[in-house]
């Protein structure tokens, strides 16, 4: 049985689509791809995921049991977190205290929130930046911040919207590494992502979805050579990135 089925799920806001009928399953260990041009769908699907929006109708089914609409605070401490597209940490705090916010899921007690999240903090290359604002961070620093902090909630599933976007090339390839090290770890990982080159070389298997719908599911070979696929985005977004 997958890890994740997502079952028809479709969210409309008011007479616009923005998902509709998707159909996705996800395998323990697998990190898993979720493509399209802007405006697809791609984050609308995840906040459905992830109990930020009810979805319209379909299901999500995690590990056996039927999360749909779960708050996202239950769904997170079930063990899926997330990250934002739109970065945004606690401008006017330390990254400690961004990372702590994370870990304060699995522990109430301060000084082991506090440890936990230093140790992340490690993982992450951020542990000598512990005391700086996180407002005062590069966007590559904030995007790891961001990583961190889902990773400091101890999850078992992963969900990173465009972790990598306006990234050198250089920080894309230590952020897939990363990525890499997380599902080694024992993570199961969902991610988005525009830079077609990072996608194809992490993932095991990619779904491309265009105006809502699902277009295809493949590896990413499969991907990468199915006409509606080239049609759809790939033209677009290679020559881009
Ligand atoms: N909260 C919302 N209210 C109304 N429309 C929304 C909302 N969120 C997203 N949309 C619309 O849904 C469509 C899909 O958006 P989104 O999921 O952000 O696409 P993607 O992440 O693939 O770029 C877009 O047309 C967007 O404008
Ligand atoms: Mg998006």
């Amino acid at each position: 049985m997958a890890l994740i089925e997502i079952k028809d799920i479709s969210k409309h806001f008011g007479g616009l689509k923005a998902v509709d009928q998707v159909s996705i399953s996800i395998e323990k260990g697998q990190i898993y791809g979720l493509i399209g041009p802007n405006g697809a769908g791609k984050s609308t699907l995840f906040n459905c995921v992830a109990g930020l929006y009810p979805p319209t109708s379909g299901k999500v089914i995690y590990d056996g049991e039927d999360i749909t609409g779960w708050k996202p605070w239950n769904v997170c401490r079930k063990g899926l977190a997330r990250t934002f597209q739109i970065v945004k940490p606690f401008q006017k705090r330390t990254v400690l205290y961004n990372v702590m916010v994370g870990s304060f899921l699995k522990t109430s007690n301060p000084s082991e929130a506090r440890d936990r999240a230093m140790e992340v903090l490690k993982r992450f290359n951020l542990a000598d930046k512990w005391n700086i604002l996180a407002g005062n961070l590069t966007i590559a620093d904030r995007k790891r911040l961001e990583i961190a902090r889902a990773m400091a909630t101890e999850p078992d599933v992963l969900l990173l919207d465009e972790s990598m976007a306006g990234l050198r090339p250089n920080e894309v390839d230590e952020t897939l590494d990363e990525i890499r090290k997380i599902r080694d770890s024992g993570v199961t990982i969902f991610m988005i992502e525009h830079i077609m080159r990072a996608i194809m070389t992490v993932s095991d298997r990619i779904t491309v979805i265009q105006f809502g719908k699902k277009i295809m599911d493949g590896t990413p070979q499969e991907v990468a050579n199915d006409e509606r696929v080239i049609k759809a985005y790939l033209g677009e977004s290679y020559g881009a990135a």
